[in-house]
């Protein structure tokens, strides 16, 4: 709609910088009132390049001095304004002093230096470090860093930044000063400094060179006992990536601060690594084996990024990919090898299918390497990451493990020390290859997600099977027109006793990738006796749309037989979308939503299969989200949709009793709480799956069990297993004296306290608007924090369907209403909890009116974040 080009900041106009930044030596005092921040920079002009001007970022300082080449400049020689201070008269070196004063105290936006209850910390992605000095806050500017903190020793007696301590001291007036180097130069976004009363947890890591690294993790010393499983993780995270990718930790300390006020999960600073509370402590007490699951995935991101982002790292921010969609790609095979790879495939793509799949479609739709943005904090999204990681997997698939390798391995060698591309990185995959990745480059450039059409035929004379595909992708904001993509198609075919066929093309392999490249095509199989029933997209190898029209039987037969797990899970998936949408249609037209006994047989079947391993069993028996129900519907229809999936999850609590029970009662193992071993933790996922299936039929029997599973729990799964059941049974009173029991248990736990708002707040059972306003008045809640606002706000916008999209619009207000007063406060949480509203397209005409009035209504706000603008601006209609 409106106008905004002017404000967006384009790939094409990509320059190189002036000047490079060679060193920086920092001085930060820290006091309560305020930091002082010397900066002095060494310069030098890029080589062809003629100005003697620079203009150097920065925001919401207050500048206290200037020197150039050592001599003090008076105002009228430089100039200063909302967001740059500009200096002239540059040689081709210069050194440059720079004085400012912050207030960290007042920092409520959690970019820059701010304050996390008593302790300094910071936060520079992507643009954070302007609001400490001014610099050149651009990711291909890299400087080596010296870094010097002084503080009052007894508030702040552990000052930390990057690399390694070199100095320290006394200083009057009961402060002190600690001074680290960063041996390797890194872009300013890398920086981290932190400052408070910490409890240190030590190890120590030999690397396979046998380099000894320090390992040490800060955390409020309250929470000295949560620390262990982070270490664990971190270990298995160095080890594996010295064995998997041959990359070496290069400093002699890693550490790890954790932070309870952070906007994201956490952050791959070098050296110091710095995670947001809920991603790195844990103890079986209080944390679910999900929150490990979290844990150990975001430990190994981000020890990851040492060398995939801070080694290497992005020449501008559209490259953002570039790390972190192969970071993620190198946590999620790491997380598949220390758990069930199978599973591990099976969550991702439900992350990717449900809610990256509605960004491609939704208004804020963009290709993993963007072409513009107004607010980069807008960007670090499913696409970039998830999707991003997706190319990757491609990649790998295309080229074979082996190759994929050496194309890491020149990667990593050639642009050690480099700020590149994504260009850069297919190259050195095309290179090591031979192989042609010019159209794979489509991936990076094209938004939306393709669909691919698949049809068959057979000819039993001559004994031919044929495979017909189409592709097309539907446009996307700015690109009405899409060239058809490279798309690897892992498939195979089925015979009639379940075997799955030898493939000529794949050399008689039982999967073969086929790599389509145009809008249409078709592959024939010769030699096959009787028509098969084909598997495709195994593993899901590419994120596409696929459809093939599969009879009911058939995906049973797929479910039953095929080689691929993820499609064994897939078709069945598919069966209980087909199952939930005839019952939403049947609800839309008046008539009674009754669960076919053909599912409920097969469901029962799951049940009683005990050769299923128990983690893919509980993936079985998921069924589809109502937020999926919603994505691939054309207009959602959210009360429909809630009903359906319940009346089905009801007619399997009421139909499947005593097999639900005995799943419960073989799965129930009341002692082995503190076992966070694979088998433990799916027999917790199990029991607890089966659980709340049979809380949708509540009687006596149901509440007497789970509240003997509440009152005895031994871990914290259990516990909130339990009290998510009683939650979600619709049982008032239950639920509320529970809740009760809960919060009195754990209300010292800021953690604990975050799921105990969440389970509440993601309960169309149990909470109302009424119920949100009246949680957010509750002092286990801040608007200030943004773990909090998630599990509240960001819940109930996200996951409580019906009560967020009420006819009455009272939602949508609701949500308008924290937008705004969050934008004054935090932009990036203000601008993430907007999204729901921005997605107004999928819903019936009257919503959309509603949720539109709201987005004007924000919209007139004055002085609204950039943030928040661009996502208004886009998706608001013209
Ligand atoms: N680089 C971080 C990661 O993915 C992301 C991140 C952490 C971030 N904090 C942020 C991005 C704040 C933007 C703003 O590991
Ligand atoms: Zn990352």
């Amino acid at each position: 709609m409106k106008e905004a080009s002017s404000n967006l900041v384009h790939l094409s106009d990509y320059q190189p910088s002036d000047f490079q930044i060679e060193s920086i030596q920092l001085i930060f005092r820290l006091f309560e009132e305020g930091a002082e921040v010397v900066s002095s920079m060494t310069l030098k002009r890029r080589k062809g390049a003629l100005v003697d001007v620079i203009k150097l970022d920065g925001e919401e300082l207050e500048l206290r001095s200037v020197k150039l080449d050592g001599k003090s400049l008076s105002p009228s020689e430089y100039s200063v304004d909302e967001e740059s201070l500009t200096l002239s008269g540059l040689g081709e070196k210069a050194e440059i002093e720079i004085s400012t004063w912050i207030k960290p105290q007042d920092n409520k936006r959690l970019e820059g230096l701010y304050k996390s209850a008593s302790m300094f910390c910071t936060q520079c992605e992507a643009e954070g470090f302007r609001r400490i000095t001014y610099y050149l806050d651009r990711p291909d500017v890299m400087a080596l860093f010296e870094t010097r903190i002084e503080a009052e020793k007894s508030r702040y007696p552990i000052l930390l930044s990057n690399g390694n301590p070199i100095d320290s001291g006394e200083l009057e007036g009961g402060r002190h000063f600690v001074t680290w180097q960063d041996p390797f130069p890194k872009p300013c976004y890398l920086f981290a400094l932190v400052a408070g009363d910490l409890h240190c947890q030590k190890d120590r890591f030999t690397t396979c060179n046998g380099r000894d690294v320090d390992l040490q993790i800060y955390v409020d010393h309250k929470n000295a006992d949560k620390c262990d499983y982070a270490l664990d993780c971190l270990k298995r995270s160095m080890t594996w990536d010295e064995q998997t990718y041959g990359r070496e930790y290069d400093l002699d300390i890693f550490m790890i601060v954790a932070v309870d006020d952070f906007n994201m999960g956490a952050m791959e600073n070098k050296g110091l690594n710095i995670f947001n509370s809920s991603c790195v402590l844990a103890k079986t007490d209080t944390t679910t084996d999900a929150g490990y699951q979290r844990i150990e995935a975001i430990v190994a991101h981000e020890y990851f990024h040492n060398w995939s982002g801070n080694r290497v790292t992005c020449r501008d921010w559209f490259q953002l990919s570039l790390k972190e969609g192969f970071t993620v790609f190198r946590d999620a095979e790491f997380s598949a090898d220390m758990n069930s790879r199978e599973v591990k495939r099976i969550e991702d793509v439900n992350l990717l299918r449900t809610a990256q799949f509605a960004e491609d479609a939704g208004p804020m739709s963009h290709p993993v390497r963007p072409a513009s943005y107004m607010e980069i904090s807008n960007f670090y999204t499913l696409t970039v990451y998830e999707k991003g990681a997706e190319l990757v997997g491609m990649l790998r698939t295309l080229l074979g493990a082996e190759s994929f390798r050496k194309g890491s391995d020149l990667y990593f060698e050639r642009h050690d020390g480099q700020a590149v591309t994504t260009d850069d990185f297919v190259a050195a995959m095309a290179e090591v290859s031979g192989r042609d990745l010019s159209q794979f480059k489509l991936w990076y450039e094209q938004s939306g997600t393709p669909q691919v059409h698949v049809r068959s035929s057979y000819d039993a004379a001559a004994q031919r099977y044929v495979l017909h595909f189409t592709q097309s992708c539907p446009p996307t904001p700015g690109q009405s027109e899409k060239q058809p993509f490279h798309i690897p198609l892992a498939l195979g075919l089925l015979a009639k006793d379940g075997t799955s066929l030898p493939l000529a093309q794949a050399n008689g392999e039982r999967t073969w990738v086929y790599e389509l490249r145009e809008a249409e095509a078709t592959v024939s199989f010769d030699g096959i006796s009787q028509e098969p029933v084909p598997s495709l997209l195994r593993g899901f190898s590419a994120p596409v749309k696929l459809s093939y029209d599969y009879s009911d039987e058939q995906l049973l037969f797929l479910m039953a037989n095929d080689i691929d797990g993820f499609n064994r899970w897939d078709a069945g998936q598919l069966l209980a979308t087909r199952v939930l949408q005839r019952l939403v249609a049947n609800i839309q037209s008046g008539e009674r939503p009754v669960a076919p006994t053909s599912f409920i047989r097969a469901f029962d079947a799951l049940l009683k299969d005990t050769r299923l391993d128990k983690a893919m069993l509980c993936k079985l028996l998921m069924l589809p989200t109502e937020s999926y129900l919603i994505e691939i519907s054309e207009v959602a229809d959210v009360d429909a949709i809630h009903e359906a999936r319940e009346s089905l999850r009801k007619a399997l609590a009421v139909n499947l009793h005593a097999s639900l029970l005995k799943v419960y009662v073989d799965n129930h193992d009341a002692d082995s709480g503190n076992r966070i071993d694979g088998e433990a933790m799916a027999k917790r996922a199990l029991k607890n799956a089966v659980l709340a299936i049979m809380s949708a039929d509540s009687g006596a029997e149901f509440t007497s069990l789970a509240e003997q599973q509440f009152a005895s729990a031994s871990c914290m799964t259990d516990s909130l297993g339990a009290l998510s059941a009683l939650v979600n049974s619709g049982q008032r009173g239950v639920a509320e004296t529970a809740l009760a029991a809960f919060y009195s248990r754990w209300e010292q736990d800021a953690q604990v306290m975050e799921q105990w708002l969440a389970v509440q707040a993601s309960s169309q059972h149990f909470a109302d608007l009424d119920k949100v306003k009246t949680l957010m008045a509750h002092r286990a809640f801040q608007l200030s924090n943004p773990n909090k606002v998630r599990s509240l706000i960001g819940m109930f916008c996200n996951q409580n369907h019906t009560h967020f999209h009420h006819v009455s619009g009272q939602g949508y207000s609701f949500l308008a209403d924290q937008v705004i007063a969050l934008d004054d406060m935090n932009p990036q949480v203000a601008s993430r909890l907007l999204t729901p509203l921005t997605r107004w397209r999928k819903y019936d005409e009257a919503r959309q009116q509603l949720m539109i009035e709201q987005l004007r209504r924000i919209y007139s706000k004055d002085k609204l974040s950039k943030d928040v603008r661009e996502l208004l601006e886009k998706s608001l209609p013209d």
